[in-house]
């Protein structure tokens, strides 16, 4: 599936160097993503024509990764560029995008995903074809990085206090300019409440994530007993969200 796609994907970044690390780790990240696109479409039943335009939004999501490396050296946006942004205007640049995409219809579709994929909360002007792309895309993106993310911590690395609030208040983590691996892990734990589909959600419970992350921090900051009672919040919430079945 999507052969000429990939193939076309792996042409553009021939183009930065395949040896760094760091585009190397974007370059696999995105065929993982496209993969995850491709099985929470399948979930939901969509029609075959919408599962491809998935799978390309979910390769190409990250396309404005390597010219934002290329330029700054950085993955961080504040430190840099919306890389969302970055990468429509790549897709937009002498029609790139139609060497993935052979019917027009799809392009916006394409564009709005790879726009929305990283911003704190979604449009709200999106169609409805819009919306269920865009967030199927940020469910693929979360939890790869769920999965190959956030695995390792040096000891005595302690969160910053504040980022808890945002386990208590259900609601994702802003981007800081600073910060540290546990704040990282944290921050991954609070995309439970950004994910939309249960496929994901069902992931995020039998890959044992939650518990991983938390084991982590209680062994890197084990004087903070809180630790416990948020992991139980966190069990609850995900078992509530399992059984909404929405
Ligand atoms: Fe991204």
């Amino acid at each position: 599936m999507l052969e000429i796609q990939k193939s076309e994907f792996e042409n553009y970044f021939k183009k930065f160097d395949t040896k760094n690390e760091n585009l190397l780790r974007k370059f696999n990240h995105s065929i993982r993503v496209m993969n995850f696109s491709i099985e929470i479409a399948k979930s939901l039943y969509l029609p075959e024509d919408m599962i491809e335009i998935i799978g390309i939004a979910g390769l190409l999501h990250d396309i404005g990764r390597f010219e934002q490396w290329k330029r700054y050296e950085t993955y961080s946006d504040l430190n840099s560029v919306d890389h969302g942004k970055l990468g429509v205007e790549i897709l937009k640049h002498n029609n790139y995008i139609k060497n993935y995409v052979f019917n027009d219809k799809y392009i916006n579709l394409i564009y709005s995903a790879v726009y929305e994929h990283n911003k704190y909360k979604i449009s709200d002007n999106l169609s409805f074809n819009e919306e269920i792309v865009c967030k199927i895309i940020r469910d693929a993106d979360k939890l790869d990085l769920l999965k190959t993310q956030g695995n390792s911590i040096k000891p005595n690395v302690i969160f910053h206090k504040e980022i808890l609030e945002n386990i208590y208040n259900k609601q994702c983590c802003i981007n800081r300019k600073q910060e540290n691996e546990a704040d990282k892990i944290i921050k991954q734990i609070c995309f439970i409440y950004d994910i939309s589909f249960q496929y994901s959600l069902k992931y995020i419970k039998n890959e044992n994530i939650l518990h991983n992350k938390l084991q982590l921090l209680k062994n890197s900051c084990p004087e903070n007993t809180n630790l416990d009672d948020i992991e139980n919040e966190l069990n609850n919430y995900l078992i509530q969200r399992l059984n909404d079945k929405q």
